[in-house]
């Protein structure tokens, strides 16, 4: 059975997770939601006005009340500056399966912050909400999002063709798996390495 916790405050080395409020909406959008390097690769596309990332947070914000809503914002706990958002989505009590999803702003790319997040969702997610699976999926012109899943311990399990349609073409999409079982198993000698603190 899921353990449902809503979106506590997590800590790990250089991050804390924490949720998303209503007064991040300008930094959000100037940094992750309006940049077209970050959200290009996302469903979406970026938006175009403040006032979209304002109904996104709206529509965030009132979800916290409920316990099934996995919505972090990704924090540098030295700066206190927010870079990011990660969170469980699709969450199936039927399978206790569910997806991740996640962004860093530009800025921050390739310092390790997204592979440092990911993990510690990974591992909240298994160990402390008890889910069967995490899956992903990444457009294929964006290896740094594979790379990422490769390194928490996500296998890729094959490819979806044509599985999203960005300015009227069509991409490939990767798809990623990690089962609770083989995370715990390759994790058994070093349990709980990458989350300092979960409030
Ligand atoms: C995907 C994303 C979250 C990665 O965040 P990040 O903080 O840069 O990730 P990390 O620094 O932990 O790791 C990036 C890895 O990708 C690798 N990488 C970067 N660009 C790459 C490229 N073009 N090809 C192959 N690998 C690449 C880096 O070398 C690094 O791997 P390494 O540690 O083995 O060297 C970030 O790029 C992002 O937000 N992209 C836009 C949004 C997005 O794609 N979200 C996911 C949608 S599926």
């Amino acid at each position: 059975m899921i353990i449902y916790k809503g979106t506590p405050m997590i800590e790990t080395q250089r991050l804390v997770l924490r949720k998303i409020e209503m007064n991040d909406a300008s930094r959000m959008f100037d940094y992750i939601f309006s940049d077209h390097r970050v959200m290009d690769n996302l469903i979406k596309g970026p938006h175009k006005a403040i006032s979209e990332t304002i109904d996104r947070l709206t529509e965030i914000t009132n979800h916290y009340v409920s316990e099934n809503f996995c919505y972090w914002g990704i924090e540098m706990k030295e700066s206190g500056e927010l870079i990011g958002t990660i969170d469980l989505y699709n969450i199936d009590d039927g399978t206790e399966n569910c997806e991740v999803g996640y962004n860093i702003g530009f800025n921050w790319w390739n310092q390790g912050y997204g592979s440092e997040a990911l993990h510690a969702i990974v591992e909240f997610a298994f160990r402390f909400m008890n889910i069967h699976k995490i899956s992903a999926t990444h457009n294929i012109d964006n290896p740094a999002s594979g790379r990422i899943m490769l390194k928490v311990g996500m296998k890729r399990e094959g490819i979806i063709r044509h599985m999203i349609r960005k300015n009227n073409q069509y991409k490939d999409c990767g798809i990623y798996g990690i089962l609770q079982q083989e995370y715990l198993e390759m994790n058994f000698l070093n349990p709980i390495p990458i989350l300092n603190v979960v409030h």
